[in-house]
Order: structure tokens, then sequence, then C-alpha cells
């Protein structure tokens, strides 16, 4: 029997989010070329998309591409960008048979621009679905969204729109790029790395935080499923004592 059977589908995170790590670890350790762990974590990415669908997940937002991974050697950096535009195009019918919308977070308007408009297109073609609404962020950087926020909410302030006694932390969450979605309460990270690395800062405030030695190219539907029967083991207090939750 797998981890499946044993979820509490009525206790589900209504949102996941998985910072992917390890490709290029995988693929070194298999004598190959970073590239190659990339090309894996396509599959490991496909399997969990599948995977958090079939269980009911409402949004799963994976890590895809960090504002730092833009420092990587140019081969590399170009190689994702191909995967990425190579994978839409593969994965497009999938999604749409699966009901899945296509999201994105981070700055996208700095992909290249075949890649820029592949995705649009996509994220155009799968509007209308209602099941999982997968986000991936692209060129993302938690820290830039941030200010990025402060400097939008500062603008109407100075135009007079808005008094500063105003903000608060609703309003400042609206001006995130996650403002349309709740904040994920499950964050998982492979590859054994217990970092955060500027992801989603402001979002995982009260999430449960997963972490896992499996590189990302092993993992698996089998693998979510086992992080989020962890998760529902947990007791979620939010500053609070366990009499009062309970
Ligand atoms: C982290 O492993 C992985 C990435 C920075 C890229 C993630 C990209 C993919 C899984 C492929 C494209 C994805 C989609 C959604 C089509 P790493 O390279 O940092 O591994 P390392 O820590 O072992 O070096």
């Amino acid at each position: 029997m797998g981890f499946k059977e044993d979820i509490d589908t009525h206790k589900l995170p209504q949102h996941v989010a998985i910072i992917m790590d390890g490709n290029g670890r995988w693929a070194k350790g298999k004598g190959k070329l970073r590239v190659f762990g990339h090309h894996n974590g396509v599959l490991s990415v496909r399997d969990v998309v599948e995977g958090a669908g079939e269980l009911g997940i409402k949004y799963l937002t994976l890590y895809t591409f960090s504002s730092e991974n833009w420092n990587r050697p140019k081969f590399e950096v170009t190689a994702i960008m191909e995967l990425l535009i190579s994978t839409i195009n593969k994965e497009i019918k999938k999604l749409m048979e699966n009901n899945v919308r296509l999201n994105t977070i981070g700055d996208i308007e700095m992909l290249p621009k075949k890649c820029h408009d592949e995705l649009l297109q996509a994220m155009a073609t799968t509007a209308g679905n209602t099941g999982l609404v997968l986000t991936l962020a692209l060129s993302y950087s938690s820290r830039r969204e941030i200010v990025n926020a402060a400097r939008a909410i500062a603008k109407r302030v100075e135009a007079g729109v808005l008094k500063a006694d105003d903000i608060d932390e609703d309003m400042f969450a609206q001006h995130l790029h996650t403002a349309d979605m709740p904040d994920p309460e499950l964050l998982i990270r492979t590859s054994g790395e217990y970092r955060i690395s500027n992801y989603l800062l402001w979002q995982i405030a009260y999430a449960e935080l997963y972490f896992t030695d499996k590189l990302w190219p092993d993992f698996r539907r089998e693998d979510l499923y086992e992080a989020i029967l962890d998760y529902q083991k947990r007791e979620r207090r939010f500053g609070m004592i366990s009499e009062q939750i309970n």
C-alpha cells in the first residue's frame, strides 16, 4: 500500500510549494552533464503535477528558475530555457486534459522572448481550466517581489490615493505576485539542503517545512504523498497552545 491511501483528503494543504533541487548532483553522480539532470527533472515535474492534481491539491508552486540562476554558465541557462519551451509545447495537451491552469510568478519579461511568448500563450490556453493551478516561479526573487510591492504602495501614498495608516498585511499581500493565491501550508525542498533561497519569504510565514534527501530527478508523486502525510501529522498552532487548537 502506498502513502496516498493514508492521506486524509479533507485535510489537504491547499497550496504546496516546492524547491526542486539536486538536478546537477544527480547528473554528476551518473557521470553526466548537469543538463541531463534538468531533463530528468522534467519527468519529476510531470509526475508530481499529475499526482498533485489527482489528489485534489489546488495550488502547486515550483521554484523553476531563480533570479540568481541567471549567473549560471550561459550554456546551462540556455539549456534550461530551451527545456522550458519544449516542455510547455509537449505538455500543453496534458495540462488541458488534466484541467490544469498554468501560471507564473517572477520577472518573466527577463526570459528570452520565445520562452516568454510560449508561456503567455500557454497561460492563455489554460486560463479557463478549473483544476490545479500550477505556478512556475521564473526569474523569481522573493526580496525583489517584496521591494516592488513596497514601492508600488509607496507610490500610491505619494499620489495621495492611500494613507500610510491604511497599509496592513492583507493589502501588502495584494501587491505580491501571489495576490490571487492562498499562502502555501507546505514547503518541500529536495536534495538535503536546509535553505529557503529567497523563495516566497512573505508567503511561507506559517508554512510547514519538509526537507528530503532525495534529489529532484528521483522525486515522484509517492514522495509528495509522503510529505503530505508528514504534514498531516503536525499540529499547526499559529502561535497558540495545543488546547486552543483541539
Ligand atoms: C535545481 O537543481 C534545479 C533548477 C535550478 C532548475 C529546475 C528546472 C527543471 C526541473 C526543468 C524545467 C522545469 C519545468 C517546470 C519545465 P540544481 O541545478 O540547482 O542542482 P544542484 O544543486 O545539484 O546543482
